[in-house]
Order: C-alpha cells, then sequence, then structure tokens
C-alpha cells in the first residue's frame, strides 16, 4: 500500500506544529515532529558532549508515544527538551552533518511505513521532496513572538516577550544560512501565512489542499 505524505516547513513559532498534530488527528495519519528530534539529540549532547555525535547512532535512540510524547533512550523527554537551553543550542546541533543525516533516515523509514504529516525545516526540500503536499507556514515575527510567549508562560517559564523575539530572529537566521539543508520554501511548496488565520482556519486550509490534491 503507498502511503501519502504531507510536508510542513517554516520559521519558528509560525504554527506549525499547532496545526500539523490537527490535520494528523483529522486525517488518521501519523504526526512526526522532526522538531524534537533535533530538540532531543541535543539534549543528549548538552549532557555528554559532541564527541558523541561521530558515533551518534550507538547513542541516541529516538520513538514518539502514542500522545505525542518524545522518548530519549526510553525515557520521556518531552519537557525537557524545550528548555531555553535546549532551545538556544538546538540550531547549532542541527546545523551539524552527521546529526541531520542520521535523523533524516530516520524520518525516511517512518513515512515509509505509515502516512505522515511531517513538520520541521527540510521536509519539503530534503526528507521528503516527493511528499504530495507541501506548505510553507510562516507568520510575522511579532505573531510568532506572541505565540511563543503564550506558550512560555503556560508552561509556567517565565520570559519577556523581546528576549522571545530576540531567540526567534536568531535561530531563523542560523537555520536559513546554515549550508545543509537550510529552511528555504520548496518551488512546489504552498505558502500558508497564518498570521491573521486561527488554528481552525489554517487547519481548514491545508485540509482543503489535500482534498484537492488526492
Ligand atoms: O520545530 P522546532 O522549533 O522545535 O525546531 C527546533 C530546531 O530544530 C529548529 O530551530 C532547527 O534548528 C532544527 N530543525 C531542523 N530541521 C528540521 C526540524 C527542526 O534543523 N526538520
Amino acid at each position: 500500500m503507498s502511503h501519502i505524505s504531507i510536508a510542513i516547513d517554516g520559521p519558528a513559532a509560525a504554527g506549525k506544529s499547532t496545526i500539523a498534530k490537527r490535520v494528523a488527528k483529522k486525517l488518521e495519519y501519523l504526526y512526526i515532529d522532526t522538531g524534537a528530534m533535533y530538540r532531543a539529540v541535543t539534549l543528549y549532547v548538552l549532557e555528554h558532549g559532541d564527541d558523541i555525535i561521530q558515533n551518534i547512532s550507538n547513542h541516541v535512540h529516538i520513538t514518539f508515544g502514542i500522545n505525542d510524547e518524545v522518548y530519549l533512550n526510553d525515557k520521556d523527554v518531552s519537557a525537557e527538551i524545550r528548555s531555553p537551553e535546549v532551545t538556544n543550542n538546538v540550531s547549532r546541533v542541527a546545523a551539524i552533518g552527521e546529526v541531520r543525516t542520521y535523523l533524516v533516515d530516520m524520518q525516511r523509514e517512518i513515512s515509509t511505513t505509515s502516512s505522515v504529516v511531517m513538520d520541521g525545516r527540510d521536509i519539503g526540500t530534503t526528507v521528503l521532496p516527493d511528499a504530495e503536499v507541501k506548505i510553507f507556514m510562516q507568520a510575522s515575527p511579532k505573531v510568532r513572538a506572541e505565540r511563543r510567549l503564550l506558550e512560555e508562560t503556560a508552561r509556567g517559564n517565565d520570559i519577556d516577550l523581546e528576549t522571545l523575539t530576540a531567540e526567534i530572529i536568531r535561530r531563523d537566521e542560523i537555520d536559513s544560512t546554515r549550508e545543509i539543508s537550510p529552511l528555504v520554501q520548496a518551488d512546489d511548496a504552498v505558502l500558508l501565512d497564518t498570521s491573521h488565520l486561527s488554528i481552525e482556519e489554517a487547519e481548514a486550509k491545508i485540509i482543503q489542499l489535500v482534498k484537492d490534491k488526492l
């Protein structure tokens, strides 16, 4: 049986994971948060040092739970991977070739076993270039920082809008200018600006794109 892939890429805090999760649920596809995979590797590297990267497959084993929990070597790290320390280091770790090769292989493998909604930075360009539907999700920096502020406050993190805006801009800059698989819109991706869309509206637009395509 052939599987369908939906690729959702875009800068930090554009709404990718919230919307991708809902689309996956509606279509009964698997949701894969590739950012969470880079975050899990970063957490491990922060704890064990950069040297392990040469031999990453022997050290890092990542799996997802049924409620999208992220397991690193069988430990639930869903909360830890959202810490400011991981967030501030993830773009550096994600720019390393060995890390990308290891995770991209894993992401492709998953897409051969199930229909997926996969979100990240390089899904439409590199991981799944033949994805049936590709979305590039954008939102203004102001809207993105405000959304992230709500998320961080809900998690109990005390952080201000200015710091968050700077963090988002810095991460986008590193992600867009790195040598391997930088964040760019794939030529055949549909641009979706969510600045003035509700979650429901953005979800409906993607579902419509999928319906039009399949
Ligand atoms: O999606 P999220 O913001 O959690 O991603 C964290 C980081 O992981 C990004 O800023 C980027 O450096 C990296 N990433 C990546 N490629 C992906 C997904 C995430 O380089 N496909």
